[in-house]
């Protein structure tokens, strides 16, 4: 092996099949396939999900392994998310790995999803200083960490219900405007009436990391039902999402500034889908200069849940524990997340 392994990686914890092929950090193929199918029901549907895994993981990997200009016989390793998310779900894309790691002879590393979400700003900008205050927060998760390197990091908090982008897909489903809804709502969004509703920042002022995201949408509910209950009219309906986005951000940008402060550190990195929204980014790029510290954001590609930063992650533990670790192939899947060790701080490693 002559250079950084080349690593085919598998991503299939929810509703986003993707393949990648990855070389240190080098991406040479990050395919992501979304799952259209949950649309109609509001929200996703385990089965449906591993049945679509199921159908396209197949031809995605050749498809990936053709944009990269590579074939089976030159991969070195393989790489799957292995928790959180749905089960039936992460067993289609681990035991698609586990089956060409039998059929090549390949070590196959396991990789928790939110791990690779945690450190995909370090495969977008190799030279970000170790330590960072890391927010993870997408749709399933919304979770602030100290990272201090590649293989330790701790957890500051995490949310107590809902993440910030189930609020805002639940708001999105109140206001009639589909599913997944936070792109729509940070496109309806203006900065001119950002505050014309002063909707609740929950748990903003209080000592410690944890979030709560289930009273915005709660607030969002009630205010539909008493200002609007005939309906409403596109301006004021653009008003509740620059008013919810606003209270969302405030209260990630206010806790993870915070963290940065508390810790002295001189980076400051978001991932995971709901760092996609400009609001947030903005406010970063706003503080991070104020306090002359680096922040780094993703691009897009790497902060959706895709299999570039699962290959990335397994790169780095290569590197670390050597291919012979990660040859057999006991390891299992599981649903479990950070949730359920919301109290306590976790160190990896
Ligand atoms: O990381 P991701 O693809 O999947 C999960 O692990 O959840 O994140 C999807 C989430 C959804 O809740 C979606 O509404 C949210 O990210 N999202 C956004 C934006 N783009 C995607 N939320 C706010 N603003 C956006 N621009
Ligand atoms: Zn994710």
């Amino acid at each position: 092996m002559v250079g950084a392994p080349l690593i085919l990686a598998f991503e299939s914890s929810c509703d986003d099949t993707s393949v990648a092929v990855v070389q240190g950090t080098t991406v040479l193929a990050n395919l992501i396939s979304s799952q259209a199918i949950h649309a109609e029901w509001g929200g996703v549907i385990p089965e449906l999900a591993s049945r679509a895994h199921l159908e396209i993981i197949g031809s995605l990997t050749k498809q990936a392994l053709r944009q990269a200009g590579v074939g089976m016989e030159q991969v070195d390793a393989l790489a799957c998310t292995t928790q959180p998310g749905l089960l039936g779900a992460l067993l289609v894309g681990a035991s698609y790995a586990k089956g060409l790691s039998l059929r090549y002879g390949l070590p196959c590393v396991p990789v928790h999803h939110i791990e690779g979400h945690l450190y995909s700003a370090y495969l977008e900008d190799p030279s970000l200083p170790f330590p960072s205050v890391s927010l993870v927060v997408s749709g399933g998760h919304t979770s602030l960490f100290l990272t201090e390197s590649f293989s330790k990091y701790t957890i500051l908090g995490s949310t107590r219900d809902d993440a910030a982008g189930e609020a805002f897909d639940k708001a999105a489903k109140l206001l009639g405007l589909g599913y997944p809804g936070g792109a729509v709502i940070d496109k309806r969004s203006t900065r001119e009436r950002k505050d014309i509703i002063r909707f609740p920042r929950a748990l903003v002022n209080e000592a410690g990391y944890e979030f709560s995201f289930s009273g915005v949408k709660t607030a969002v509910r009630r205010h539909i039902l008493e200002n609007h209950p005939e309906g409403m009219t596109e301006r004021e309906c653009d008003d509740i999402c620059s008013s919810l986005q606003e209270a969302i951000v405030d209260v990630l940008v206010t806790k993870t500034m915070r963290a940065v402060r508390e810790h002295g550190v001189e980076a400051v990195v978001i991932s995971g889908g709901v760092s996609a929204n400009s609001r947030l980014r903005e406010r970063f790029a706003e503080e991070a200069e104020n306090h002359g510290i680096r922040f780094t954001a993703p691009r897009i590609s790497y902060s959706l849940d895709n299999a570039a930063m699962i290959g990335f992650l397994a790169h780095r533990k290569l590197l670390s524990d050597g291919p012979e670790a990660y040859r057999h192939l006991d390891f299992e899947v599981s649903a479990r997340g950070y949730r359920d060790h919301r109290h306590g701080s976790r160190v990896n490693r």
